[in-house]
């Protein structure tokens, strides 16, 4: 029997798996600026929060005024974006974390940049839809009021391109479902995901 500790052996992912009672999940939420991808992303993080679960939330706007503050919304720049945020979601999902993402995400191949890094079998992507007008109307930002007045230049939806996941893992049509019942079709969904360790 061995008696000492594997002091030399690197803890890996499983170890921390097994401490946590979960498997590493990155949530990847796409979507138009205020079509509630943090809101929910919030919602459902107080859900699993409450049962037990480590969770953590990066989210586009805030990441921006710290690890991404030098990057503006240039294709470029959105790509730099997003990398930084898949490299560093990577990261914690190795380490059993059950991440939720909110970034706009705007075009497939961001998202697929996102995938090859974090891994397909690591991600749950959801879309979370609602039209420009509907995003417009409720304007919690004040951003699409100054954007219609042309203050704001590549304005996701307007001059910025927004592509619609082809094939998303949910999509929840902030339109039609309060946030209580998106919040709660998100977390029923991901729990086979996370919780067979
Ligand atoms: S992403 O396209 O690179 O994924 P991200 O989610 O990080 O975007 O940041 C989007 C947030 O930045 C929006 O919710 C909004 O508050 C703010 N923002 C500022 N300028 C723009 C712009 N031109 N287009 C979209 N969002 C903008």
């Amino acid at each position: 029997m061995n008696i000492h500790p594997e002091f030399h052996r690197f803890l890996n992912r499983h170890d921390k798996e097994a401490l946590l009672n979960q498997k590493g999940l990155a949530i990847w939420m796409c979507g138009l600026s205020g079509s509630g991808k943090s809101t929910i992303a919030n919602a459902a993080e107080r859900v699993l929060h409450q049962q037990g679960r480590f969770t953590i939330i990066l989210d586009g706007d805030n990441l921006r005024t710290g690890l991404n503050a030098n990057l503006g919304f240039s294709d470029e720049d959105r790509l730099e974006n997003i990398r930084r945020i898949a490299e560093f979601t990577k990261v914690l999902v190795q380490n059993g974390v059950i991440v939720f993402i909110s970034a706009i995400t705007p075009r497939g191949v961001l998202r697929d940049l996102a995938r090859g890094i974090i891994g397909e079998e690591n991600l749950f992507e959801i879309y979370i839809k609602a039209s420009y007008e509907a995003c417009e109307k409720r304007d919690v930002k004040g951003l699409y009021a100054k954007a219609a007045r042309g203050e704001i230049d590549h304005f996701t939806g307007k001059d910025g391109s927004f592509e619609p996941p082809l094939n998303p893992d949910l999509t929840l049509d902030t339109e039609i479902l309060t946030i209580e019942d998106s919040a709660i079709e998100l977390v029923e969904s991901i729990i086979p995901r996370f919780s067979s360790m």
